[in-house]
């Protein structure tokens, strides 16, 4: 990969190696969400449905860069992993919310960017992040690759929510499953 890591984003995989967390997002995926960060329009809001150790959320925040006219907040259920990336010194436009995505998502608005990284608001409750997605905001949704999955039942549930987003007339989508070499630049917004 010829993207740089971040500083904040080292800082954070380091954590998930000290707790051996292995949930963090690929630097690919990390590098895409921060590409699709730096477009977010001024007064613009960023959603993360599971915040782990704080790897997609130092992503996003890498990708805002300087600006301070962006929101990013990043909803995580286990209190120590919440905890932890709120005493990592995150900017303070980044808000982490402690508690479960389905609570808590349908009070938080409308957001143009959103990574869903939770079982909650993808696997199950995936109409609750859409209701937060605004009119020409994003959503990147990881890990919808079948052949990930042992189980039927696993691959059944990643079919569902593919085709869930691949046919609602509201949404265009693009699926990257199969592909081998995408690359995705974003100037930053001023
Ligand atoms: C795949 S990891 C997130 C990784 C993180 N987004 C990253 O890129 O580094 C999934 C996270 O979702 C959290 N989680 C699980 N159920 C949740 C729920 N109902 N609400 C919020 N977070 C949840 C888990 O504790 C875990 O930290």
């Amino acid at each position: 990969m010829y993207a740089k890591i971040p500083e904040m984003v080292r800082a954070a995989e380091e954590r998930a190696e000290k707790t051996s967390f292995e949930q963090s997002c690929e630097p690919a995926v990390g590098a895409l969400l921060g590409a699709l960060a730096a477009a977010v329009p001024r007064g613009g809001r960023i959603l993360e449905l599971g915040t782990g150790t704080g790897v997609g959320t130092a992503w996003l925040a890498s990708g805002v860069g300087p600006r301070t006219d962006v929101t990013l907040t990043t909803v995580e259920v286990v209190p120590e992993l919440a905890e932890s990336v709120r005493a990592a010194g995150l900017p303070d436009w980044v808000d982490v919310v402690t508690g479960d995505a389905l609570d808590v998502v349908p009070r938080l608005g409308r957001f143009d960017l959103i990574f869903a990284d939770a079982v909650a608001g993808k696997w199950e409750g995936l109409d609750v992040t859409l209701g937060a997605l605004a009119p020409g905001g994003i959503l990147v949704v990881d890990d919808m690759q079948p052949a990930r999955y042992d189980r039927p039942e696993h691959r059944a549930v990643v079919d569902r929510i593919r085709a869930t987003l691949a046919s609602d007339p509201e949404l265009a989508t693009a699926d990257f499953v199969e592909a081998t070499g995408l690359m995705l630049a974003t100037r930053r917004a001023a």
